[in-house]
């Protein structure tokens, strides 16, 4: 039976295949005919529509917030990726990457998605520990760890160990929620019409919390008055704020995660730093601006959006791993 890890995330679903790696990171994204209700694209094919459809085409994101919105479209787009990875002939076993403490309602949706894309044996585990593995980070039963991973739609903070979460959450607040604002914000300041294509890249380009930083870069869009096409020059400090919002959210919340620790775990929390993930935290300075904030070394990968994913390939290669960290 072949065994894959699956982070089935708001914006990017990437996969793990056991004896190869990582196999395929592509957009949660389809495009649907609206009246048939017929998936046309998938993947980053679909993606790279949006904004650009004309009436009769829906660009669609099945999972919303870290949660399936869509069973119908999760599951074509769950066998679409799995046909690309394994083409389609094999059994699969598929353990499920879900945000700390995920209901059983979430993780009953993703279970039936999974089951009508054909993939034979589901399992879940909570992002922090799979966070964690993909850092290489050892865990045990005495030693808790921190881990803080900021995605497209959600973020989860947890303090844990071997043997649990000690305490954790998820919030929905993640890129999107910036994305989102630096629309507005380049509305207001620069009365410039943007899309969320333009937006994402933006913030993924220039977007930074390192101050004074002052790259740049050209965006075009539709002026608000005249209607017609103009290109500004954007830089750093022009959408830090819708940057800056967000990431202190989550900062408040791990700080409340922190807050609740028995004093012990708390001191070993303190000695040991936080360990973070997710795509967000390709911002330039986003670490160095947590550890200030956090007053904890932060450790980070060098690829921060990949290390849920790669967590998810050591569990799944170690039997007796898995049986710890699995969600019942
Ligand atoms: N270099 C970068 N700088 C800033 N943000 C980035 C960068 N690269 C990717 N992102 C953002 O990271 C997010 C995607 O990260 P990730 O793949 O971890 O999320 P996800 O797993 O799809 O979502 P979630 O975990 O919330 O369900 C998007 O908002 C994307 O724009
Ligand atoms: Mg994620």
């Amino acid at each position: 039976m072949l065994k894959l890890a699956i982070d089935f995330g708001t914006s990017v679903t990437k996969i793990f295949k056991l004896g190869s790696g990582i196999v395929l990171a592509e957009a949660t994204c389809v495009t649907v005919t609206k009246d048939s209700g017929e998936v046309r694209a998938f993947g980053n094919e679909a993606k790279r529509l949006l904004g650009k459809t004309a009436e009769q085409t829906d660009v669609c994101f099945p999972v919303y917030e870290g949660e399936i919105v869509s069973e119908k479209l999760a599951g074509a787009l769950l066998a679409y990726f799995l046909k690309k990875v394994t083409g389609g002939k094999t059994s699969v076993d598929a353990l499920f990457s879900v945000p700390c403490g995920c209901s059983v309602a979430s993780r009953e949706k993703i279970y039936r998605a999974a089951k009508a894309a054909g993939i034979a044996r589901v399992s879940f585990a909570e992002v922090p520990f799979l966070s964690a593995l993909g850092q290489d980070v050892p865990l045990s039963d005495s030693n808790p760890v921190f881990a803080i991973d900021i995605g497209a739609g959600v973020s989860s903070v947890a303090a844990f160990s071997l043997d649990g979460i000690i305490a954790g959450l998820s919030m929905n607040v993640g890129g999107n929620n910036m994305d989102i604002h630096i629309i507005d914000h380049i509305a207001e300041n620069f009365n410039l019409k943007i899309g969320s294509l333009t937006s994402e890249k933006l913030k993924n380009t220039v977007g930074s919390l390192v101050e004074d930083d002052n790259q740049s870069t050209i965006i075009n869009g539709r002026d608000i008055q005249t209607g017609r096409p103009r290109s500004v020059t954007v830089s750093s400090s022009d959408i830090v704020f819708p940057i800056r919002v967000y990431v202190d959210k989550i900062v408040e919340y791990a700080d409340l995660v922190l807050k609740k620790l028995p004093a012990e775990v708390s001191a070993a929390m303190c000695k040991n730093g936080l360990y973070l993930s997710g795509g967000v935290c390709g911002i330039a300075g986003l670490p160095e601006y947590v550890a200030e904030k956090m007053q904890m070394e932060a450790h980070i990968s060098s690829d921060p959006q990949m290390s849920v994913v790669l967590g998810g390939g050591r569990a799944v290669g170690n039997a007796a791993l898995l049986r710890r960290i699995r969600m019942e």
